[in-house]
């Protein structure tokens, strides 16, 4: 049999990122090639999200969109997996006749078995167990089947034990699990070999990393410092009720771990916040920010909100908006409540119409764009140093991120600048973009 041709499409968070590249290497380990074209593939997975209703939307269109492509040539795989899969499960199945693989978050490392098995027995394959306990990935660790980008993703634990009422997260990927020190340091050091300069260890709530195990964030953090040749270190999401006076003192006193955090708070009201189940109040939040600018104070700091969580008055609006003034965030993301069927708030009655949600949406986006045009103008005629990653979509430019994880445009880059730490002049700031030049090259702007 000629070898089968496999493109994997990726909605969501850098998590979702994580696990499609770890699918890409499995599978083109296991003798599929990729595909570019997503339309030219014999195998087409997509790895979905389910964290608003519109996400899922996204995927059901998208499936609807390939309908011709499996009329035309019933041999060709499709297959769903991610929260989605979790989520929806044989449900999907029944209700999309053209899919032949559904599968969930705790099955990535089986991928190369599950496409198999859909393309050796022509059978539809539907796979949704939730493991508790356990490791959170079978594989050891990563399979480099490609080369080492600058800034590297790597996931260190899976699943959530918060159940905040509105997030679906913990249905869908399940309890915390955790990697071991030693694996994720291992993979740290493959990605190095190979030019990495910078981690972003991922985790739903990966101040907890280590639950269960001795082992801590503080620790993997301190470890992975060591590492040489790693010149930068990041780990998001955190929780405010979990960011540890361990983990806040590194900050400004470990030189690779960069001034930047994001912490989100979702509602500036306590009221809001406790039908949330978030565990905290917004003092205690904005005391977190305190000991965070006392650490360090050129911390920046990102945070998400969500507006139109049921029963949200006026009132407990006003005190969001409050604490995004209060605390200027570098990057703010917004979002508007999305009831999740069976999460506890799905079940709250006082839901707020739509057009006061877009109302109260529109006023935090305005604020906050504010916000970061004001951060943005102070860099102008500053120098920061930039770690050039990939270039643009029209390829004029190469951009990258300072250390507070500002994405800045070098407009005169080239591809010797990639993968590079660069001190980049800014020169304009035009809403919420950056840009600059490096004293490398002259002054000279590619155009198309
Ligand atoms: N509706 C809207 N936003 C949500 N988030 C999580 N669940 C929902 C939901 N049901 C947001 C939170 C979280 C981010 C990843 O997504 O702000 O921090
Ligand atoms: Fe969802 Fe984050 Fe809350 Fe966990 S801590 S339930 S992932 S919002």
């Amino acid at each position: 049999m000629s070898q089968r041709s496999i493109h994997i499409k990726t909605f969501g968070c850098q998590m979702n990122v994580y696990d499609s590249d770890r699918m890409g290497g499995l599978l083109t380990l296991g003798g599929y090639l990729w595909e570019p074209d997503l339309r030219k593939a014999d195998v087409i997975l997509i790895n979905t999200c389910s964290i608003r209703d519109k996400s899922e939307h996204k995927v059901l269109s998208l499936l609807g969109q390939l309908k011709p492509l499996k009329d035309e040539n019933p041999k060709k795989v499709i297959g769903v997996s991610g929260c989605v899969g979790q989520r929806l499960g044989r449900s999907l199945l029944q209700r999309v006749p053209h899919l032949d693989l559904v599968f969930g978050p705790d099955s990535v490392d089986r991928v190369k078995e599950l496409v198999d098995e859909v393309v050796l027995n022509g059978r539809r394959v539907l796979e949704t167990k939730l493991e508790e306990g356990g490791r959170a990935y079978s594989q050891p660790t990563h399979v480099p089947t490609r080369p080492s980008r600058p800034a590297e993703y790597l996931t260190i634990m899976k699943g959530c034990d918060h159940f905040c009422t509105y997030c679906i997260v913990p249905f869908v990927r399940g309890r915390e699990k955790s990697r071991p020190i030693h694996e994720i340091l291992e993979d740290v050091r493959g990605f190095v070999a190979g030019g990495t300069k910078e981690v972003t260890f991922l985790g739903q709530n990966i101040n907890t990393y280590g639950k269960g195990t001795g082992e801590t964030l503080a620790e993997l953090i301190e470890k992975t410092h060591a590492i040489p040749g790693l010149e930068r270190i990041r780990y998001v999401t955190s929780h405010p009720r979990d960011l540890g006076e361990d983990l806040i003192s590194q900050f400004g006193k470990l030189e690779k771990l960069c001034p930047s955090l994001h912490l989100p708070f979702q509602s500036g009201s306590d009221r809001i916040l406790k039908a949330m189940s978030r565990l905290y109040t917004r003092d205690e939040y904005l005391l977190k920010i305190e000991k965070l600018r006392a650490a360090c104070p050129a911390i920046a700091l990102s945070t998400d909100v969500i507006v139109g969580f049921p029963g949200e008055t006026d009132e407990d609006f006003e005190k969001t908006v409050e604490v995004l003034n209060r605390v200027e965030f570098s990057m703010a993301f917004l979002f508007k409540y999305s009831p999740r069927p069976g999460t506890r708030a799905f079940a709250l009655s006082e839901e707020i119409p739509e057009v006061v949600k877009e109302e109260r949406l529109a006023r935090v986006q305005q604020l906050s764009l504010r916000q970061i045009e004001r951060e943005n103008g102070r860099l102008l005629g500053t120098t920061v140093q930039c770690l050039v990653e990939s270039i643009d979509k029209k390829g004029l430019c190469y951009s990258g991120r300072t250390v507070h994880n500002k994405l800045v445009h070098v407009l005169n880059s080239g591809p010797s600048c990639q993968g590079k730490i660069l001190d980049v002049e800014v020169t304009e700031t035009n809403g919420s973009n950056v840009k600059g030049y490096f004293a490398g090259a002259p002054r000279v702007v590619r155009t198309a």
